[in-house]
């Protein structure tokens, strides 16, 4: 899929990139993706949890569907956690709904290609290595081989660098470390180590850099190191359009840079958050709020010092003191709330400042 800009917005769970967002972002010709994480209320009996959130992640497209002509509705991309105990029930909800892009997170997409049995369907997998993606290519080679030599490959990759908000798939040693593993690095070696597959392929396989993008000169700086195209949180976080509550959008105008911190998420990988109390509590390993749900499969539940998903869920909601609010390393700089449409202006005219040569093929 080729969009008019070359950067868009990543999933942002719980809820936080539902509702007018992805619509907003697709209207000014940027890829959009939805979150399919926690969209049912949390406090459904533990059982039936999963089909809650699975008929509460189809409602979200039906009405993103409603609300966008055939051509937009084709663009969407969702995307889901790979640690979640229901992923491939929501998979195949949005593929017969008609998604043509899924993209995968927090765990390594071994199956993706047989619960997507449909080739006009576009895999993403989310990545933080080269390694991670090499892994990808040469278990899918193995598994899902096709005729000519060639195999069912990822349609493109996403790398997450060590300056994203959210989860993050680099550990807590390489995040300190952004000598060894800036986005800029890895993306360097992701590229090196994937050509010799778009050589067997005889394709590119466009790669979207992820974490820490803040302006349109950024993405020109990743387009020219060889990404294909940005994907941005943080920012999209700050917009009229994005569904967070406006008390919630409030508390991150007033951030500093030293509130924004490293954690170590039950979900068993790094997440970059909000210094609040429920932060605190669980660096003195206090136990802010207790799991009802054991919906992620690897959770530390009697380690954890509070349920990520009711965490989440009351940021959703706005309860900001009980909640955990994810950011990007450079969310200390948001200073006011933007539309969608200022913000894609806004990249778009430093985009063309940029002084870099930029590839002029296009593949995203
Ligand atoms: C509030 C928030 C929630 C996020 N939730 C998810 C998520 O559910 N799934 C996912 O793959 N990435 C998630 N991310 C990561 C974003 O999709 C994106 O890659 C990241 O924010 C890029 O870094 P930036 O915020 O510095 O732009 C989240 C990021 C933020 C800020």
């Amino acid at each position: 899929m080729v969009f008019k800009n070359p950067f868009g917005c990543g999933a942002m769970g719980v809820g936080l990139s539902n509702g007018d967002l992805p619509l907003a972002v697709l209207k000014n010709g940027c890829f959009a993706t939805m979150s399919s994480i926690g969209l049912c209320e949390f406090d459904v009996n533990v059982r039936t949890y999963e089909d809650a959130s699975k008929e509460a992640f189809i409602e979200e497209i039906e009405r993103f569907q409603r609300s966008a002509d055939d051509h937009l509705a084709e663009l969407l991309a969702i995307n889901v956690m790979g640690k979640l105990s229901n992923t491939p029930s929501l998979i195949k909800a949005a593929v017969d709904k008609g998604i043509k892009m899924i993209v995968y997170g927090a765990g390594l997409p071994n199956k993706l290609p047989e619960i997507v049995d449909d080739p006009s369907v576009n895999k993403v997998p989310i990545v933080s290595s080269a390694d991670a993606a090499v892994l990808i290519l040469r278990m899918w080679q193995r598994r899902y081989p096709l005729d000519g030599g060639t195999f069912i490959a990822p349609d493109a990759f996403i790398l997450e660098g060590p300056l994203a908000g959210g989860h993050i798939g680099l550990t807590r040693e390489q995040i300190l470390h952004p000598e060894k593993y800036s986005l800029e690095i890895i993306l360097g070696e992701l590229l090196e180590a994937i050509r010799p597959y778009e050589q067997i392929l005889g394709r590119k396989i466009p790669v979207i850099a992820a974490g820490g993008i803040w302006s349109g000169a950024d993405i020109a700086r990743f387009l020219s190191l060889g990404a294909s195209g940005a994907q941005l949180g943080t920012r999209y976080l700050a917009t009229y359009e994005c569904p967070a509550k406006d008390n919630h959008k409030q508390s991150l105008i007033d951030l500093k840079a030293e509130d924004i911190v490293i954690i170590d998420s039950p979900v068993g990988l790094p997440g970059r958050v909000v210094r609040n109390e429920v932060v605190i509590k669980a660096e003195k390993n206090e136990v802010a709020i207790r799991c009802p749900y054991r919906c992620i499969t690897t959770c530390k539940v009697k380690k954890a010092g509070f349920c990520i998903a009711h965490a989440l869920k009351s940021t959703q909601k706005g309860a900001l003191e009980d909640s955990l609010i994810f950011i990007g390393a450079n969310g200390w700089r948001i200073d006011r709330i933007i539309s969608v449409a200022e913000l894609t202006e806004e990249l778009i005219a430093g985009i063309e400042a940029s002084p870099l040569t930029l590839p002029k093929e296009r593949y995203i």
